[in-house]
């Protein structure tokens, strides 16, 4: 099939979509290659060859697609009543609700506003379903299959919502584990009183199992750009450098305070002991239209913390590293890039422990988490602030 590449309204390029293979077979045109994902501008300008672009466009277009370590995949495809989730691809132009690249037909006469999801709604409760229920035997509708679910990254069980008008990710834990939503809430509000911009995350139930929920934090006019799309052309140094060239793209780009904020996520990271910031977990917000990189990225995705996978009822098992561009490193030490620590205002996580301690009671006839564990994870984390406030005070 002939077909378009779109960012929302501006044509990128011409190619043959196979809706076999769910890939591109051919690139007949390339139109406005600035317009392209990042990722995609960076492999061209550094090589020129149609060949190698088609691979490349092959590989970004199929990375859309739910990861084949999203938890319990086999069971999602099974409900989607489909065998692979490339599959899904093609079914709503490949339109996310984390920027604004689509496919579009070539003889199709579509525009953007008739099919984009931030202003049309869309059929969730049934993926949500076979996304999220335990014990579903829900097999979704083909129908159903129209939605932004179809193109979201991540290892956790996940799926957009609409409510009240707001488009919503909803995200449970891995596996058997229920921490994850309890992590999201925590950081929004360490978050908030701390004055670092985070992905407001609230507490849902869902089916009997808590999730987490958080508004989109993209629009129509704006897509998310990750650190690895960004630094993916970059020379790599050591890893300071690597950090150092990062920020210094953000700041060249005109966002403004873009170290502090970067800084912001890792003083975070610290706190909670999140080890899972990859470079696809944080990024840059750019304008689709005039391309300006408008801001650094609301913190987002920080479940992975206080322990997580080395909780045992017997013992106390603390793991200090995080991570750090291309690096596992200690939390002591990443914390080391920030340059002035003694802007933050410690005392206003003092109550912080309790606010948690409060809330992982609440859910605990749903989640079952014993008190052995949740004192424990109280415990890590009143460490975590200590140790950041005697940082704080020998700081120079
Ligand atoms: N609030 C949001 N608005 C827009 N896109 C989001 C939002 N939260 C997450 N995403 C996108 O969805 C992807 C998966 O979400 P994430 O929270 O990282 O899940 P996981 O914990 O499974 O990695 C992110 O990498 C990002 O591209
Ligand atoms: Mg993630």
């Amino acid at each position: 099939m002939k077909c378009i590449l779109m960012n929302k309204n501006t044509e990128v390029a011409v190619m043959d979509y196979n809706e076999v293979l769910h890939g591109f077979d051919r690139v007949y045109e390339i139109i406005d290659i600035d317009y392209a994902p990042l990722i995609l501008k960076n492999y061209y300008e550094e090589e020129r060859d149609e060949l190698f672009f088609l691979n490349k466009l092959d590989e970004w277009f199929r990375g859309r697609g739910i990861p084949s370590w999203r938890d319990k995949l086999d069971l999602l495809l099974h409900r989607l009543n489909i065998s692979a989730a490339g599959e899904l691809l093609d079914k709503a132009f490949g339109l996310s609700l984390s920027d604004q690249y689509w496919i579009k037909p070539y003889d199709l006469d579509i525009s953007y506003d008739e099919v984009n999801f931030f202003d049309n709604d869309f059929d969730y409760s049934e993926f949500m379903e076979a996304s999220l229920s335990l014990n579903s035997k829900t097999i979704v509708k083909e129908e159903a299959l129209k939605t932004p679910n179809n193109t979201t990254d991540g290892m956790l069980k996940k799926a957009w919502i609409i409510d009240d008008g707001v488009r919503y990710l909803l995200k449970g834990g891995y596996k058997n584990e229920v921490l994850q939503p309890f992590n999201e809430a925590l950081a929004s509000e360490i978050s908030r009183r701390l004055g670092f911009e985070c992905v407001p995350y609230t507490l849902d139930t869902y089916k009997d199992t808590v999730v987490s929920k958080c508004p989109c934090f993209i629009n129509k006019d704006t897509e998310l750009i990750t650190a690895y799309q960004i630094r993916n052309n970059m020379k790599r140094n050591d890893n300071e450098e690597d950090y150092e060239d990062y920020v210094k793209a953000l700041e060249e780009h005109g966002i403004v305070n873009a170290r502090e904020k970067v800084e912001n996520m890792f003083i975070l990271d610290f706190i909670i002991m999140n080890e899972d910031r990859h470079l696809n977990n944080f990024g840059i917000i750019r304008d689709v239209n005039s391309l300006k990189w408008v801001d650094v990225c609301p913190i987002f995705d920080n479940g992975m913390a206080l322990n997580i996978p080395y909780y045992d009822e017997d013992e106390m098992i603390i793991s200090g590293n995080g991570r750090f561009f291309y690096e596992v490193k200690p939390f002591d030490e990443i914390i080391k890039v920030v340059k002035d620590i003694k802007r933050i205002d410690i005392s206003k996580l003092d109550g912080v422990v309790e606010w948690f301690e409060e809330l992982l009671h609440k859910y605990q006839h749903i989640t079952n988490m014993s008190n052995t564990r949740i004192n424990r994870i109280c415990i890590i984390l009143n460490k975590q602030i200590n140790k950041l406030k005697d940082i704080i005070k020998n700081s120079q």
